[in-house]
């Protein structure tokens, strides 16, 4: 594979409890290089955001976990998950799916999430040591609980994928990407982010923990907030702070 970042360094395992997990004690243990990627086809104890866990078929869909030695500052962060967002994004959308980036990293294709992102910083002053990039894509699975609103590559297009296909072209625009933020092009890829992200611009329901309103989102701060107009004001607002509503 011809990158211009990262190393196509990929380790697969048939089983681990987390990709995640795997990648940490790696880094700790050795000097692994750039882009160094950890796949299974088993992920028994998968975590999600917000100490949630992240259940997946076994053999059925892309689970993997991606080691980054980002040079960008701490404040700058939130740009990895754009970086990762988009990578998922431009995959699915080269298949011919409309897919959407619920700020701040799930992978909608409809309101059904087809991919799922984690990531977990090791920093050091302002800078970062490295990043694990976490992510889980429902490719080949057929069945999914209801109240998941979960969806597959499968289901929305009635064909199974090649798992390594999808994940080759998956990691030529993550080091796409990747790079693009490493040359420090945050205006181009913030301005990709407004093409893919859901409910940009539109006028829908939100909560917080006090009230229900109306309010369109307007964009992301440099630190990664959400933006959004509300009927009085214009608000900033943190991943636990805000609930989309239907
Ligand atoms: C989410 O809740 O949306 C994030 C899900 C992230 C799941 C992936 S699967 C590979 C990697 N290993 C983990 O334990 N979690 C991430």
């Amino acid at each position: 594979m011809n990158c211009k970042r990262l190393s196509a360094n990929f380790i697969s395992l048939s089983s681990v409890d987390s990709t995640n997990n795997y990648a940490a004690n790696l880094v700790k243990e050795t000097n692994v290089a750039n882009g160094t990627t950890i796949l299974t086809k088993r992920q028994y104890s998968g975590k999600g955001q917000r100490g949630n866990s992240w259940l997946s078929e076994d053999e059925k869909n892309l689970i993997f976990s991606v080691v980054l030695y980002p040079s960008i500052k701490f404040d700058r962060v939130f740009y990895l998950n754009i970086v990762a967002s988009l990578a998922i994004a431009k995959t699915l959308k080269d298949l011919g799916l409309a897919v959407k980036v619920k700020w701040p990293n799930d992978i909608l294709i409809g309101d059904k999430k087809v991919a799922g992102i984690l990531i977990e910083n090791q920093l050091q002053g302002q800078l970062i040591k490295h990043s694990i990039v976490g992510i889980g894509l429902n490719v080949n699975q057929k069945e999914f609980p209801k109240e998941n609103k979960a969806t597959s590559l499968f289901l929305e297009m009635g064909v199974e994928q090649e798992l390594e296909i999808v994940f080759n072209q998956f990691f030529k625009y993550l080091d796409f990407y990747y790079d693009l933020l490493e040359q420090g092009n945050y205006k181009v890829l913030l301005s990709r982010y407004y093409e893919s992200l859901y409910r940009y611009q539109q006028w829908s329901r939100y909560s917080t923990n006090e009230t229900e309103f109306f309010g369109m989102i307007k964009g992301i701060d440099e630190t990664g907030l959400l933006i959004v107009q509300t009927e009085s004001t214009v608000k900033k607002f943190d991943l636990k702070e805000i609930a989309f509503l239907r």
